[in-house]
């Protein structure tokens, strides 16, 4: 396991990085719309909205991706870290990669953005990663329901005044 290296993922990753980020919509059964295009363009573009760590074996294989933004709550008064992806391949999985990945992202926002807590969202269903993150410290948040507005909502919302 020390032969794996934790690191940020540069412009040449992009497709890399889309890849691990394929095969964890795969494992959730998510569709993947996302194409190296688009990570390279919000990964690596003028104004990236998102930063990347990847896990590499000694090997050159990623056995791991993180993939996570920074806000600002006016609750904490800080600056927090969403953690939209984490996925690690499943001959690596219950090694402590997925707690070093989470660490790594911990120490490249504090440095970045100051930030002072992790945030992230995790399927109901999703037993063992759900274990994972409380056995790592986080405590479940039961009073906010996460809400999106996409497609045509979305749209509607430019025509109002
Ligand atoms: C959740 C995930 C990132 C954890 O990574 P990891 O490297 O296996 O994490 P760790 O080794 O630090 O911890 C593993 C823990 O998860 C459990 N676990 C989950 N999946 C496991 C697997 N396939 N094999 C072994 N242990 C697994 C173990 O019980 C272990 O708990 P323990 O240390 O108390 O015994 C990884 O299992 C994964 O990528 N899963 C599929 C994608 C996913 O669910 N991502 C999270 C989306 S919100």
């Amino acid at each position: 396991m020390d032969d794996i290296c934790i690191r940020p993922a540069v412009p040449d990753d992009a497709a890399a990085v889309n890849r691990a980020l394929g095969q964890l919509s795969a494992d959730m059964g998510d569709v993947h719309a996302a194409h190296d295009a688009d990570i390279a363009r919000f990964c690596f573009g003028p104004s990236p909205v998102f930063r990347a760590l990847l896990a590499e074996a000694a090997d050159g294989s990623i056995v791991g991706v993180a993939a996570f933004s920074p806000f600002f709550s006016t609750v904490y008064g800080s600056v927090g870290i969403y953690v939209s992806d984490l996925w690690v391949a499943e001959q690596a999985r219950g090694r402590k990669l997925g707690q070093r990945l989470l660490s790594a992202v911990r120490a490249f926002g504090l440095d970045a953005w100051d930030a002072r807590f992790i945030r992230l969202n995790v399927y109901h269903d999703n037993q063992k990663a759900l274990a994972f993150y409380e056995r790592v410290g986080f405590e479940p948040t039961t009073d906010t329901q996460y809400m999106t507005l996409a497609g045509t909502a979305y749209d509607a919302l430019g025509d109002k005044p």
